[in-house]
């Protein structure tokens, strides 16, 4: 009986095709027709999320090397010693503002290169309960920014959607995703990406003996501490810091600390994980009016 329809059908779904079509187009041309400014990267990459400021402390040298005026960054840890009114403060938002841009910038250039978009989306769409599995639902405002040129939708969705990835996860939950997605998500489909990482050497600590026989947990069990180094010998250096500055009640546990060979985040991968922390973070303001 469908029969006689099947000219209809095929042309309403040619249809649907078509506006789907036609619209993913405008869309994007309205939400760029200059009523509103697009937010540049600059402008979108204040505040400086938490993770980022993370991601310097615990990848001190390849911070380094990928960001701009990265020792001009205070961290939390180093602010407290810095006075109030010590311009270095003020030099160091400045300086977190410029390097997260670059970040950013960097991140949203792996995201399209590496292809995440073709498993991703960036679109929580008001139906099916979208919002109850990815949070907030997309407003045009989240668009109009220079990250999201090419707009970033996606095409499927083979993974999560992550307009609302920012401050889900740990820093340290995306680096041993990243290094291997089944180690944290079993049975995820998602590639490896090793090539988001480098050698190096890093300090760690054994743990203590008779801590692991009361708990019947393994004496070869190790602890590592932040910072992922291209040598030994800065390796060796950040070991001794670590214990010239350690309580001296702590004199068993500085004794087992030992550098090995480690692997973190390079530039490249410290920028992704910069992206994606900042994702659904942006212009919280427009986000709660849009909530209601
Ligand atoms: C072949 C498809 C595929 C590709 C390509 C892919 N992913 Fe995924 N991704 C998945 C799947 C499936 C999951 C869910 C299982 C998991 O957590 O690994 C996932 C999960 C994730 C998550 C965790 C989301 C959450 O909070 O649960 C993040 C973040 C992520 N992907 C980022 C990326 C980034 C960044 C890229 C590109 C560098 C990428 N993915 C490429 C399939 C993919």
């Amino acid at each position: 009986m469908l029969d006689r329809y099947t000219g209809v059908l095929l042309f309403a779904g040619l249809g649907c095709f078509g506006l789907a079509f036609v619209l993913s187009a405008v869309y994007p041309w309205m939400i760029t027709d200059g009523t509103r400014p697009e937010a540049s990267i600059e402008a979108v990459a204040t505040p400086v999320t938490t993770e980022f400021k993370q991601l310097k402390e615990s990848y001190p040298v390849a911070f380094a090397q990928a960001f701009p005026r990265a020792d001009e960054c205070l961290t939390d840890q180093e602010l407290v010693d810095v006075a109030a009114d010590d311009p270095r403060r003020t030099a160091s938002d400045g300086a977190w503002g410029a390097a997260h841009a670059v970040a950013l910038r960097a991140g949203r250039d792996e995201y399209v290169g590496q292809v995440c978009w073709h498993c991703h989306s960036q679109f929580v769409r008001p139906v099916a309960n979208e919002a109850v599995r990815f949070g907030r639902v997309r407003s045009a405002a989240d668009d109009n920014n220079e990250l999201q040129r090419p707009v970033l939708w996606g095409t499927r969705r083979v993974g999560p959607d992550l307009t609302n990835e920012g401050g889900r996860r740990s820093n340290d939950w995306h680096v041993a995703h990243f290094w291997d997605p089944e180690g944290t998500s079993p049975d995820s489909v998602m590639p490896r990406y090793t090539w988001f990482f480098r050698d190096g050497f890093q300090v760690v600590r054994g743990i203590d003996p008779e801590l692991a026989a009361r708990q019947g947990l393994s004496s070869e069990r190790e602890y590592a501490y932040p910072g992922v180094f291209e040598t030994q010998a800065e390796a060796e250096a950040e070991l001794a810091r670590i214990r010239e500055s350690a309580d001296p009640n702590l004199k068993a546990e500085t004794a087992r600390l030992r550098v090995v060979p480690a692997k973190g985040p390079d530039g490249d991968g410290l920028a992704i994980i910069a992206y994606l922390q900042w994702l659904g973070t942006w212009d919280a303001s427009e986000r709660e009016e849009t909530n209601q």
